[in-house]
């Protein structure tokens, strides 16, 4: 059979079918808090609402950040937006992005006419002192922990420093925290500053990527302008009906994001140790839903996975690591097991070890 084509993992993403295995896209397969569809509302006013999202769902997010009010937040079409409408405020400027990344950063940064500046992670994680060195002369840093691809999570101190380095400097923040609430080993650590801006979804927590919305937080007044305006004539307001959605999961008990987080943990478990048992070399996931074993050969690999086996996987090159592929466990034990059992298969066939 020919090799894949395998651009981008648009290739991927949406695919289902019988027999298919995906651990492709990072989408949880657990249901939603059953408030999430108590807050559809389908008789509500469905004209234009505000750019910087319904009043009432920035209030709501305001108590989990403390300190701040409605005016501190934009609801966006999944922190995918939130992430593109920040990139867009410093065209021609430097921005630090820690390698491997989450597959949307580069592209999101180049279109905004960004320059990336990388700092390759140790372990998967934020190397400070190359950290410290590259930083200068950036108008911004990213950073994304939990991580998606390498499932790793920062220490508190590394984030502490960050803080303090980037409040010093002056440089801005990027803080995706999408899997802030998938933490295995501790609570979420929040940077904070002045010059933070914090990324977050309800895709991932609430289970809910298809509801598309996410917002971001920043307690720099200029910020919140420049992104509503761009956001005026690129999307407008973010889908009304999802915002009551979102509003509404907001008051789901704790429990329903403590007994996901042990069934992620469970699933962690399973492929980590399968993973290791058939010889690959991974980080063990702290955090989120991902790993990132090294693999030889990647992209013939996920070709004959694809292709004979019905297993889908994504290329680490997408992710700026090539020689490794990235599996998201967001499935049932049984179907890791399965997964497993055929990339056993086919790792006869291809030498990725
Ligand atoms: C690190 C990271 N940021 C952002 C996103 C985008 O999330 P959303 O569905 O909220 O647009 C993802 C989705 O996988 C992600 O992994």
């Amino acid at each position: 059979m020919p090799l894949l084509k395998l651009k981008s993992p648009a290739d991927f993403i949406g695919k289902q079918g019988s027999g298919v295995i995906s651990f492709g896209s990072g989408q949880p397969d657990l249901p939603p808090p059953k408030e999430a569809f108590e807050g559809i509302n389908v008789k509500r006013d469905l004209r234009y609402g505000l750019i910087q999202g319904e009043t009432n769902l920035r209030e709501a997010l305001s108590k989990e950040y403390p300190g701040s009010t409605a005016a501190n937040f934009v609801i966006t079409n999944g922190a995918s937006e939130a992430l593109d409408l920040v990139f867009r405020m410093w065209p021609g400027e430097k921005i630090l992005l820690p390698r491997p990344y989450y597959y949307s950063y580069l592209p999101l940064i180049l279109m905004a006419g960004m320059k990336p500046v990388f700092t390759d992670l140790v372990d998967g994680r934020i190397d400070i002192k190359d950290f410290r060195r590259k930083i200068r002369g950036c108008k911004a840093v990213l950073v994304n922990s939990p991580s998606n691809p390498t499932g790793r999570v920062e220490s508190i101190e590394t984030l502490k420093e960050i803080e303090k380095t980037t409040q010093k400097l002056g440089i801005y923040v990027v803080s995706d925290e999408v899997y802030k609430d998938l933490i295995y080993e501790r609570e979420n650590y929040e940077i904070q500053g002045k010059r933070v801006i914090t990324i977050n979804s309800f895709s991932k927590t609430y289970c809910m990527c298809g509801v598309r919305v996410g917002y971001l937080w920043s307690a720099d007044k200029k910020v919140v302008e420049d992104v509503c305006e761009f956001k005026t004539h690129t999307s407008m307001n973010t889908n009304l009906v999802g915002q009551d959605m979102a509003l509404s999961t907001l008051s789901a008990p704790k429990e329903y994001t403590e007994k996901q987080r042990l069934i992620w943990r469970e699933r962690r478990d399973f492929i980590y140790k399968g993973l290791l048992d058939l010889g690959f070399d991974l980080w063990k996931p702290e955090g989120a839903f991902y790993v990132l074993p090294k693999a030889k050969n990647a992209r013939k690999f996920l070709s004959v996975l694809y292709q004979e086996h019905k297993v889908i996987t994504y290329l680490g090159e997408w992710f700026g690591a090539p020689d490794r592929i990235r599996l998201s466990y967001a499935l049932d034990v049984k179907q890791i097991e399965e997964g497993l059992g055929r990339i056993r298969t086919a790792m006869k066939k291809v030498r990725v070890l």
